[in-house]
């Protein structure tokens, strides 16, 4: 079955001690998933603390599943190299925390933001050009309550926007239902401007709220628990693609 949504499991639920078997499980089954979702946390920006760049390495030699690279840290500006060089192919960064000076101002993963100064605008421009001349795919990312307005400078200039429907540090948490609003908002404002967008979806992703997702715009679908977490991943996977084919 083939679906224009495509998934991306989040390593973050799957068995850190068998790595390997569980990554290949999925990209070497009949029908792999789109992506490799990789949660970097910096216990800074999120209160959690996970995987680096030798980690994107390691996976990189193991498949030809494109890495969908997700960075939940303070100052990205500092480390999105270590990712691009490890082989990173979409980068995501946080709007929160791609602002000059925003380390250690935006503790917690309820960090918003409520506007952007010009030059704030300016240097997110010069992050995602730094993706792009890697050739990588360039994101943003919003947490909840950070107005999805403060992408419209961006639509021109990002391949994807990645829009929490948690607040960002853990998985498994329950599927904040305001999000569906915002993806509307992301799929209205990408469509009146003529851009060509991923808008991806994370955070309490199963097969029920997939379809509410899909239906209000999202067209990437992060999952973790919803498929690591399950005894068999293969079939959690095939289940979410069944569940928003047809839409
Ligand atoms: C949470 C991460 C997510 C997480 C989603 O901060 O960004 O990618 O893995 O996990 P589930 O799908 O279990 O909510
Ligand atoms: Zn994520």
């Amino acid at each position: 079955m083939t679906t224009h949504v495509q998934i991306a499991p989040s390593l973050l639920s799957a068995d850190f001690l068998n790595l390997e078997r569980h990554v290949r499980l999925l990209t070497e089954s009949a029908e792999p998933p789109e992506w490799l979702h990789i949660d970097v946390m910096d216990g800074h920006f999120v209160p959690n603390l996970t995987i680096g760049p030798p980690f994107v390495r390691a996976l990189k030699r193991i498949t030809t599943v494109p890495l969908d690279v997700h960075l939940m840290i303070d100052n990205p500006s500092e480390q999105l190299d270590w990712y691009l060089d490890a082989g990173a192919d979409l980068l995501t960064l946080h709007l929160e925390a791609a602002r000059p000076g925003a380390r250690g101002t935006q503790k917690g993963s309820s960090a918003t933001i409520k506007e952007l100064s010009q030059g704030e605008v300016e240097y997110t421009h010069t992050l995602l050009a730094r993706i792009h001349a890697a050739g990588a795919r360039a994101g943003l990312s919003l947490n909840p309550e950070t107005p999805t307005g403060l992408l419209l400078p961006f639509y021109e200039s990002m391949d994807l926007v990645l829009l929490m429907s948690v607040h960002p540090g853990f998985g498994g948490q329950s599927f904040i239902p305001e999000a569906l609003v915002r993806l509307t908002e992301v799929r209205d404002a990408a469509q009146a401007l003529g851009a060509n967008l991923l808008i991806e979806v994370d955070g309490g992703i199963d097969a029920d709220t997939a379809q509410l997702a899909v239906e209000a715009g999202a067209n990437v679908l992060v999952a973790g628990q919803a498929i690591y977490g399950q005894a068999d991943p293969i079939a959690a996977l095939q289940k979410i693609r069944a569940a928003v084919h047809h839409l």
